[in-house]
């Protein structure tokens, strides 16, 4: 009797236990509500790669306030792969470069928040990260705990050597880690878009990566020897056009950190930012702001296509049409208007004449339409930053190879 009586308690603990550890479980995911606008900062890697350090970081952060790209809302410092030394330490902890980071990381998190920014880090769901940096695999609620006791506040979370794993676990064991450690901490999912993040991405991370990565051109593929290719900006926008539903506030499809600066043109440059806006994806600048032009930082700061990029209906805009290799985007916003912007894919110069009228807009994943017979808008030309006329006529104008015109349509 003894000996049932002790099995039975035994087994209700052991029921308990796995009761609560599953209640736990549902009760973790990600923090809520850290991204209800498209992020907004800068990124180490698209110029620096692992050639990162302390003088880098705070002259960014110096800048990112000084020259009003924190006044225009960029406001996460984020570095990404090579901030680690080759290994942990003798507790399994992981060490910043002591070399690159003299001071250690705590400093310098410190430094970037007073200054009234927030500090985002990388790291990989394998066993090493990317650039072969000691990776969380099997690390996760330690990390996490790292990450938290620094006071960092984004955490890109990469996909490289990862063989035996599931990226859906793998993304949700870390958001839990995260959550656990108890600071709220934005988690930026980077998995290429190669497991469809978009699926199951909303209760796990505030972005994911939905492509490979950028390259600074227009349109084209970069092929790596390794047998892998980065793509020109609008070769990702092109690929991911159609996943727009799965897309929203604290859930977005990161269109991957902007080359805005770097070795396009200013045209492209501001046809790259314009399409970055209308696809409401996260703003995350990565060029060299120590070497900032004027008009890139023009381009960067732009007020009106911001306003469009964090629209609070955070929808991704979609391609409506395509007339003589001019691409036409719409975006509804949140004050019953849309944007609209033209696109000119081609080598050569176009010339637009556009009717609205035979142009109704159907959004069939929102259910926003516009329909140019029936109501008439205003347009305002939000790079010019003036009226461009009503929908009542045709929309005339020239356009240069690859450059952009955006609109906002007022009803
Ligand atoms: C991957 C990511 C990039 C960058 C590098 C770092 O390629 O997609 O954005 O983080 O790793 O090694």
């Amino acid at each position: 009797m003894k000996k049932i009586l002790i099995t039975l308690c035994i087994s209700a603990i052991t029921f308990l236990g796995f009761a609560q550890g599953n209640t736990r479980t549902q009760e973790l995911g990600k923090y809520e509500g850290l991204a209800m606008t498209p992020p907004m900062g800068w990124n180490s890697w698209n110029t620096f790669g692992t050639n990162i350090d302390e003088k880098l970081v705070k002259e960014t952060a110096d800048i990112m306030v000084s020259s009003g790209m924190a006044a225009a809302g960029y406001n996460y410092i984020v570095l990404d792969d090579g901030w680690m030394a080759k290994e942990r330490d003798e507790n399994g902890n992981l060490v910043p470069d002591p070399i690159k980071f003299p001071n250690g990381m705590k400093v310098l998190i410190d430094y970037v928040h007073s200054k009234g920014l927030k500090f985002g880090l990388y790291n990989c769901a394998g066993t090493h990260t990317c650039a072969g940096y000691p990776g969380t695999r099997g690390y996760e609620y330690q990390d996490a705990r790292f990450y938290a006791n620094l006071g960092v506040d984004f955490l890109k979370y990469d996909w490289c050597n990862t063989a035996g794993i599931t990226a859906k676990e793998a993304y949700t064991t870390m958001s839990n880690a995260l959550k656990k450690a108890g600071r709220p901490i934005v988690f930026s999912l980077c998995e290429w878009g190669d497991n469809q993040p978009w699926e199951w991405g909303k209760p796990v991370g505030n972005l994911w990566r939905i492509s490979g990565d950028i390259y600074p051109c227009f349109d084209c593929e970069f092929k790596h020897p390794e047998n892998w290719s980065s793509w020109g900006f609008m070769k990702i926008a092109e690929m991911r056009k159609d996943i727009r539903k799965f897309s929203g506030p604290d859930h977005w499809n990161d269109f991957d950190m902007m080359e805005v600066g770097n070795e396009m043109t200013t045209i492209e440059d501001r046809s790259h930012f314009a399409m970055w806006c209308m696809l409401a994806s996260p703003l995350i600048a990565g060029n060299d702001f120590r070497k900032m032009k004027p008009e890139t930082l023009a381009i960067l700061t732009n007020k009106n296509l911001i306003a469009v990029n964090q629209d609070k209906l955070g929808i991704q805009g979609f391609k409506l049409t395509v007339e003589d290799g001019v691409e036409v985007w719409v975006k509804p916003l949140s004050d019953g208007a849309w944007a609209v912007t033209f696109l000119n894919r081609t080598e050569l110069p176009k010339t637009i004449n556009f009717d609205w009228k035979k142009h109704p807009i159907k959004d069939a994943d929102f259910g926003f339409e516009a329909d140019f017979a029936k109501n008439t808008y205003q347009l305002q030309d939000l790079w010019k930053n003036k009226s461009a006329g009503s929908t009542k006529k045709n929309f005339a104008a020239s356009i240069i190879a690859h450059d952009v015109i955006t609109l906002k349509l007022i009803p």
